[in-house]
């Protein structure tokens, strides 16, 4: 009976940590900084920042700005290349603005803001598909692969290993709980 008692904690423990690690969803404020969403500082900021992360299905972007003057807008690809604005997917309008990642592939943004998205403040987002979470150790993509030419959308770079091998404590705690269960 002791060991029994011994083994609460352990069980409680594995749980947390399954839980954490299928609550993975993360918040990425645009370009790291706030206000997020405004004129770059040099034209390609948003997206080097954006090849910067990972982001996968669940995630949320969050851009912040002046709703009075500027607005974020989706937009198809060709949209987003030619900063062509008149007819947009969806638009945000409210000055705190969180998109949640629904989907994998490539999510495209241009601010709303006259010649804005003509300066840099666009933004292209490559959700990983589920497929990747579960790839492991991966090597990091070399930078020719992390480029902005459309064509890397079919072939997205890999997951970092160590979303993967969260998803994998997930797992393997989870098992673990359900065989010491079995097992009592
Ligand atoms: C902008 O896009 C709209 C619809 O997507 C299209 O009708 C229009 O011709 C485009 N304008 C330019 C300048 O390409």
């Amino acid at each position: 009976m002791a060991t029994l008692k011994a083994l609460i904690p352990c069980l409680a423990l594995l749980l947390f940590v399954s839980m954490i690690s299928f609550s993975e969803a993360r918040e990425f404020e645009v370009g790291g900084k706030k206000p997020s969403w405004e004129l770059p500082s040099s034209p390609d900021a948003f997206n080097k920042w954006a090849q910067r992360n990972r982001f996968q299905i669940g995630d949320t972007v969050v851009l912040t700005y002046d709703a009075k003057s500027d607005s974020v807008l989706e937009v198809t690809e060709k949209n987003y290349q030619t900063c062509n604005v008149s007819n947009p997917i969806r638009s945000y309008t409210d000055g705190n603005t969180k998109i949640t990642l629904d989907r994998s592939g490539p999510f495209f943004f241009v601010s709303g803001a006259e010649d804005h998205c003509q300066k840099g403040q666009k933004l292209e987002i490559l959700v990983l598909s589920a497929k990747h979470r579960s790839l492991g150790h991966s090597p990091a993509p070399s930078p020719s692969e992390t480029h902005h030419h459309h064509h890397h959308h079919h072939a997205p770079a890999p997951a970092p290993s160590n979303a993967g091998s969260g998803l994998r404590v997930g797992l393997m705690s989870g098992a673990a709980v359900v065989a010491v269960l079995a097992l009592v």
